[in-house]
C-alpha cells in the first residue's frame, strides 16, 4: 500500500515514520539532529536511517512522498531560514536537498504547523475550526488554525510566538534569535533548564537537580524530579506555566480559539505544567473569553503529532494534485 514518510525535525532530535492515509505508522525511527556539522552531513545520516527502516516494510509499502516539519520551515519557499535552534546557518533549501535523495515529491512546513495539521486531521482538533498548537521543544513554536485554515501569513512565517517578548525594557534572557526576553527563553525544554538554574542559584533548598551539570540536565529529569516532590522542579514548572499562561491570554485575545493544545516532552509533566498554565491564562483573560478556552495535551497516544501532521500535509498536497 502507499505510504508517506513523515519527518519531524527538532532542535535536538529528529523523528520519522512511514504512515498510511489513516495516520497508521508502519515503522518509525529517531536520530540526533546534530549529526555532523552541516545539513548535508545530517541528511546523509537521515537518509541512511530512513532506508534501513524502510527495508522492514518494503514488501508491503510503496513510498510515494515525503512531508517534513522543521523549525522555521517555510511552506512557500521550501527553505529553512536562519533557524535560531539549528546549527545550519543561512538559507537551507531543504525541499530541493531532500528531493535529490528521494526523487519524489517533498513538502515542508514549520514543525509547529505540522503538529497543528496532525491535530486537525487525526487528533483532538478534528471537529474544531479555531485552535492553536504550542510546541515546547528546544524552542517554542505555534501552529494556528483560524476558520478551518492553517495560517501561513504573507511570507509563510506566521506563528513565531516563541519570539515575542515577555520582558520589556530590553531586559530578559538572551535568545538564539539575537534578541533578549523572547518567550522561548523561558518556556521551552531549554527555558525550563535555565529557570531551574536560576532557582538553584537563588536558594539553598535541597534539590536532586543541584548535582546535575547544565549540559546533562534534561526537561525529562526536571519532570521526574517534580513528580517525586522536588520543590525546585515544581517551582520551575510553576514559573514556566505562569509565563506561558499569561502569554496565552494574549493569544486568545488575538485569535479567539476554542482550544490551545500543548505538544512536546514538557507535556509529560501533566498537572505540574497544566495547572499553572490554566490558572494564569484564565486569570489574565479578557472577561469575554473567561471560562471558554480549553488547554489540552496534544499527542496521539504514543505517536508523534508532528510526524503524523507532516505526513498528512504531503497526503493532502498530493491528493489535490500539487507537484513539488
Ligand atoms: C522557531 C520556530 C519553531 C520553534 C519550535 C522556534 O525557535 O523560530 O519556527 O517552530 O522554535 O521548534
Ligand atoms: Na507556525
Ligand atoms: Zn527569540
Amino acid at each position: 500500500k502507499d505510504v508517506i514518510l513523515g519527518i519531524d525535525i527538532g532542535g535536538t532530535n529528529t523523528k520519522f515514520g512511514f504512515l498510511d492515509r489513516d495516520g497508521i505508522s508502519l515503522v518509525q525511527g529517531e536520530l540526533s539532529t546534530n549529526e555532523g556539522e552541516t545539513v548535508h552531513d545530517f541528511l546523509r545520516v537521515l537518509y541512511q536511517e530512513v532506508m534501513t527502516k524502510f527495508k522492514k516494510i518494503e514488501d508491503e509499502a510503496n513510498l510515494i512522498g515525503v512531508g517534513v516539519g522543521a523549525p522555521n520551515g517555510n511552506y512557500y519557499t521550501g527553505t529553512i531560514e536562519n533557524a535560531p535552534n539549528l546549527k545550519w546557518h543561512g538559507s537551507v533549501p531543504l525541499v530541493d536537498l531532500l528531493k535529490q535523495y528521494f526523487k519524489m515529491p517533498v513538502f515542508l512546513t514549520n514543525d509547529a504547523n505540522a503538529a497543528a495539521i496532525g491535530e486537525m486531521v487525526y487528533g483532538g482538533a478534528k471537529n474544531m475550526n479555531n485552535f492553536v498548537v504550542i510546541t515546547l521543544g528546544t524552542g517554542l513554536g505555534s501552529g494556528i488554525v483560524v476558520n478551518g485554515q492553517l495560517v501561513y501569513g504573507h511570507d509563510g512565517n506566521a506563528g513565531e510566538i516563541g519570539h515575542t517578548l515577555v520582558n520589556v525594557n530590553g531586559r530578559g534572557r538572551m535568545c538564539g534569535c539575537g534578541r533578549k526576553g523572547c518567550l522561548e527563553t523561558y518556556v521551552s525544554a531549554t527555558g525550563i533548564k535555565r529557570t531551574v538554574y536560576k532557582l538553584l542559584a537563588d536558594s539553598t533548598d535541597y534539590s536532586e537537580l543541584r548535582s546535575v551539570s547544565f549540559n546533562d540536565l534534561t526537561a525529562e529529569m526536571i519532570t521526574q524530579a517534580a513528580k517525586r516532590g522536588d520543590k525546585i522542579a515544581i517551582d520551575a514548572f510553576e514559573y514556566t506555566g505562569k509565563v506561558l499562561g499569561m502569554k496565552l491570554a494574549d493569544t486568545v485575545a488575538h485569535l479567539s480559539p476554542e482550544a490551545i493544545f500543548l505538544f512536546g516532552g514538557l507535556v509529560r509533566a501533566e498537572e505540574f505544567l497544566f495547572d499553572p498554565v490554566r490558572y494564569h491564562m484564565e486569570k489574565n483573560l479578557l472577561h469575554i473569553f473567561k471560562g471558554k478556552v480549553k488547554i489540552l495535551p496534544s499527542g496521539l497516544g504514543l505517536n508523534n503529532t508532528a510526524v503524523m501532521g507532516a505526513a498528512a500535509l504531503a497526503w493532502n498536497e498530493m491528493e489535490r494534485g500539487a507537484t513539488a
